[in-house]
């Protein structure tokens, strides 16, 4: 009885190692994989500016504003149809480089938390902001390097 267990357990433990195997397995196979996909990324956001600022956004942005731009009402405003957003573009690259701290409507709904500097250039600022001018159905149009010529980048903290 007793070595009957042993061995039931003993073939409980190799099974659970080859899981663990076959799971150790994958990701060599992923790491590979991602190695294709920074390549590939790498060609895709040189060549389109959009890309860049969806690379900036799932990295920087995401967190607070969400996936699908809504932001947490209250708390985050959306980018999603934000009328703030819409009003002033120019405003929009200056708040992302040099972080916003004031009291805020955005579609009738008040925020006041403050929204860190999230990046050092006006390249990226005016990349991830026309990524969200036109992404979940925005149709906010285009700011450019040369709109934002007077924005001043306040010393990093
Ligand atoms: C830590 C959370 C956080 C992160 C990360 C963040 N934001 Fe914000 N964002 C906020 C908050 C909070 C406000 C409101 C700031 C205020 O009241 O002064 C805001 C305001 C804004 C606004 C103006 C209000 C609006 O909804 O139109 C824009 C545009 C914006 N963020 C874009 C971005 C972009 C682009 C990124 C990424 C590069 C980003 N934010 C990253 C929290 C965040």
């Amino acid at each position: 009885m007793k070595v009957t267990r042993l061995f039931f357990s003993a073939m409980l433990f190799a099974g659970m190692a080859f899981t663990m195997q076959s799971c150790g397995g994958d990701t060599s196979t992923k790491s590979e994989e991602k190695a294709t996909t920074k390549v590939e990324e790498k060609v895709v956001v040189e060549d389109n500016p959009m890309a860049l600022g969806e690379k900036i956004y799932m990295e920087k942005c995401v967190v607070c504003h969400q996936a699908n731009g809504e932001g947490i009402p209250g708390a985050f405003p959306p980018l999603k149809n934000s009328d703030y957003l819409f009003a002033d573009k120019v405003r929009a690259v200056a708040q992302v480089l040099n972080g916003s701290n004031e009291v805020m409507i955005v579609n009738g709904v008040s925020y006041s938390a403050p929204m860190p500097q999230q990046v050092n250039t006006k390249e990226e600022a005016v990349a991830v902001i026309n990524y969200v001018l036109n992404s979940w159905g925005n149709d906010g149009g285009k700011v450019t390097l040369e709109d934002v010529k007077d924005v001043v980048i306040d010393p990093r903290q």
